[in-house]
């Protein structure tokens, strides 16, 4: 049985206060095969049920089961890989030349979904810039959803995973084979705080940083959200800090202050 209107607009809604996530028309599909498992999980044979049921009167752990259910964590070690070069070889340069005389500086993941994106840095940063030994490097990594949140303080992958853009030199540098799994050494997991932060919400206490990723998790949500989170973003960024967005995300459109500049093909933002 398909999803009824009257089910997937309740989602809609639902996710839409949760997290400000925009669900199109066409996405009903989606909504229903997302939340299938955990109808069943719930004990109700179908979709329609589970929401009709739950819609009475949701609590706050189910509406962020649903949440959860519904974010799309697509991610990959070292996603677009010429970005992680420019990182390399252009912006940690630039945060480091930045940070001479207090020898620290601050990165934040924003939507990190399952590690790799955070992981990918911690490397990066261990693998090419010795020099760094003893400066003070913070990595926050947040996302909205606690369960892709608890893998990546795992740090623990498949392989199909670490066969997806993670180098094999990387690979046995900085992972160890347990069975059928991979796990990341202990010493660079801990150079990560992972934390809850629905970027649609209160953020709570975080410090200004030199480096903010924001990447593939702006297309999910309406003009004037993006502005409202990347209006606050700026405001945690230093003066020559630098703002990362996914390939197909810009601040096209938007009023939010920051200047556009380009490094070979990445495109960043940085304050003015
Ligand atoms: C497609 S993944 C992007 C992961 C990574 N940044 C990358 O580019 O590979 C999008 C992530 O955004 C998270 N997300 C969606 N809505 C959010 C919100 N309101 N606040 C924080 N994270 C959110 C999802 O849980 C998901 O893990």
């Amino acid at each position: 049985m398909s999803l009824n209107k009257k089910a997937f607009q309740y989602i809609c809604n639902l996710v839409f206060k949760q997290a400000a996530i925009i669900l199109s028309e066409d996405k009903e599909y989606l909504v229903e095969t997302r939340l299938s498992p955990l109808a069943a999980k719930s004990g109700f044979g179908s979709v329609n049920d589970f929401i009709h049921s739950i819609s009475k009167s949701p609590t706050e752990a189910i509406k962020q089961k649903i949440t959860e259910a519904i974010t799309t964590n697509e991610t990959s070690f070292f996603r677009d890989q010429y970005l992680f070069e420019e990182i390399r070889d252009s912006i940690i340069p630039e945060i480091i030349k930045n940070n001479e005389d207090s020898r620290g500086f601050k990165i934040w993941c924003a939507a990190s979904s399952t590690g790799q994106e955070p992981y990918s840095l911690a490397m990066l940063i261990d693998d090419s810039f010795p020099q760094l030994d003893g400066w003070d490097i913070e990595i926050i990594a947040t996302d909205i959803n606690c369960d892709v949140l608890s893998k990546a303080k795992s740090g623990i992958f498949s392989q199909i995973e670490v066969n997806r853009g993670l180098p094999a030199r990387l690979l046995s540098k900085y992972f160890k084979k347990e069975g059928a799994f991979w796990m990341i050494d202990e010493g660079l997991k801990s150079r990560i705080q992972f934390s809850q932060i629905n970027l649609a919400g209160r953020w709570g206490n975080l410090p200004i940083f030199d480096l903010v990723l924001m990447r593939n998790v702006l297309i999910y949500f309406n003009s004037d959200t993006k502005q409202e989170i990347l209006k606050k973003a700026k405001q945690h960024l230093k003066p020559q800090g630098f703002l990362l967005l996914g390939t197909a995300e810009s601040l096209v459109g938007l009023d939010v202050d920051l200047s556009k500049k380009k490094q070979g093909k990445v495109i960043y933002y940085a304050t003015n």
